[in-house]
């Protein structure tokens, strides 16, 4: 029988679309186990002030199609301190919980992780992030709806591309990581995708359109954030000089693409990842995120998750299909 009765969840670092249907099913799962679930307000900021919500089957109703978080999230600066984390679970034992579920990226985990050792206090974690960029799971809440709103944009982006013959450059986020722009740049059938993970250039993107087709009326090219160009309007000034016959165009898409409804596809892995996370805390798990691996669920120790080395690789493969696709 665990010990285990009260739970906390919180959300924590950047927002992204399922996290409301990951608050849920924890809050239901809770529910069903006979636990009582409390929401805690603004990721670990919340932790330390007690801010503390007490959510019951109807505080998630309504929720699993809505963008963003309802428990609001934060970057914690005080948390990444020893005090910081002492206060906060000095407000967790004054509550009486006792067990904790994050979800977030790979700064979430990194505090979580320090928690959990530091106080002996079980923490399980649900990868919540836009970026994709987690070892120990296929995909992270979030990824699925953000490649699929950078797909619509720059659908949109490519009808005027088509119809003023012009060459656009447009930039996605993912921090350090080019799983956003890799994906989605394949979903468009971009001309050359950017990325850290190969930090191909300018003089690369230019030997690229040098070489490639000369008919193609239109182009788009995906320069992830976190390549080392930096940023999409630094490689528009090159193209200029090396390319003045081309029209060019820049844009940056930014926070639209953390945004928006959750896909079908974030809000199952949100859903079954949340239940998942109250059961492996029942079942004594901690210090680990729960994940997907080929289908099937996955606890991975929070510092193995957050040196995204799985998630890297393959970008060589990716970026072969990108070269074969874009003749
Ligand atoms: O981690 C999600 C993310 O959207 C990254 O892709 C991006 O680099 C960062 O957060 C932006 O953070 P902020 O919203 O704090 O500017």
């Amino acid at each position: 029988m665990s010990e285990i009765k009260n739970i906390a969840v919180l959300t924590s670092g950047g927002d992204a679309p399922g996290m409301n249907a990951a608050i849920r099913a924890v809050v239901r799962a809770g529910i069903y186990y006979d636990l009582t679930v409390t929401g805690v307000l603004r990721g670990y900021e919340g932790l330390i002030s007690g801010d503390f919500i007490d959510m019951d089957r109807k505080s998630v109703a309504n929720i699993i199609q809505r963008g963003g978080t309802i428990l609001k999230t934060a970057r914690s600066d005080q948390f990444r301190t020893t005090e910081g984390r002492k206060i906060a679970y000095e407000q967790l034992k004054n509550k009486g919980i006792d067990a904790l579920i994050v979800i977030g990226g790979d700064g979430t985990f990194t505090g979580a992780n320090l928690f959990s050792k530091e106080f002996d206090f079980p923490v399980v974690g649900l990868p919540g992030t836009i970026d994709n960029d987690l070892a120990g799971t296929d995909f992270t809440i979030g990824y699925d709806t953000a490649i699929n709103t950078v797909v619509n944009a720059i659908d949109q982006i490519r009808d005027t591309a088509e119809s003023h013959d012009r060459l656009f450059i447009v930039e996605v986020m993912g921090r350090d990581s080019g799983l956003i722009a890799l994906r989605s740049g394949i979903g468009v059938g971009a001309e050359a995708i950017m990325v850290p993970e190969a930090n191909m250039g300018v003089a690369g993107l230019v030997k690229r359109l040098e070489y490639g087709r000369k008919d193609k009326a239109s182009k788009i090219i995906i320069v992830a954030e976190g390549d080392e160009v930096g940023g999409a309007f630094n490689v528009g000034e090159v193209l200029k000089d090396k390319f003045p016959h081309y029209d060019i165009r820049v844009s940056v898409l930014g926070h639209i693409q953390r945004g928006g409804k959750p896909s079908c596809m974030d809000r199952v892995l949100a859903s079954r990842f949340g239940v998942s996370a109250v059961e492996a805390l029942l079942n004594g798990h901690s210090g680990e995120m729960v994940g997907q691996i080929n289908g099937e669920i996955a606890y991975t120790p929070f510092d193995h998750a957050i040196k995204h080395l799985d998630a890297e690789e393959g970008t060589q493969a990716w970026l072969k299909l990108i070269e074969i696709l874009s003749l």
